[in-house]
């Protein structure tokens, strides 16, 4: 199991799962759900290296440094701390 912090709340999700659902149910806007939109926005604050590598989805909508698109990231293991 691999934990996303969000807003100092702590959840589990499974090695290797998209966290969209996790943070939709966080609170974070979900729009398209296939890295199209870019509502979902988010700011990793630790843990970078514990999600899968930037998409090309990503990187067409400009994410670079810290920011990520929630819906295309998978959580791989241990703990990732994300902010939006
Ligand atoms: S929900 Fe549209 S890009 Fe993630």
């Amino acid at each position: 199991m691999a934990k996303l912090i969000l807003n100092d709340e702590e959840f589990e999700v499974a090695d290797g799962e998209n966290i969209v659902e996790t943070i939709e149910e966080a609170g974070v806007p979900i729009g398209c759900s296939n890295g199209v939109c870019g509502t979902c926005e988010i700011e990793v604050l630790e843990g970078m290296e514990n999600l899968s590598p930037l998409t090309q989805e990503e990187s067409d909508l400009g994410m670079e440094g810290n920011k990520r698109l929630g819906c295309q990231c998978e959580i791989l293991k241990g703990s990732v701390k994300v902010d939006y």
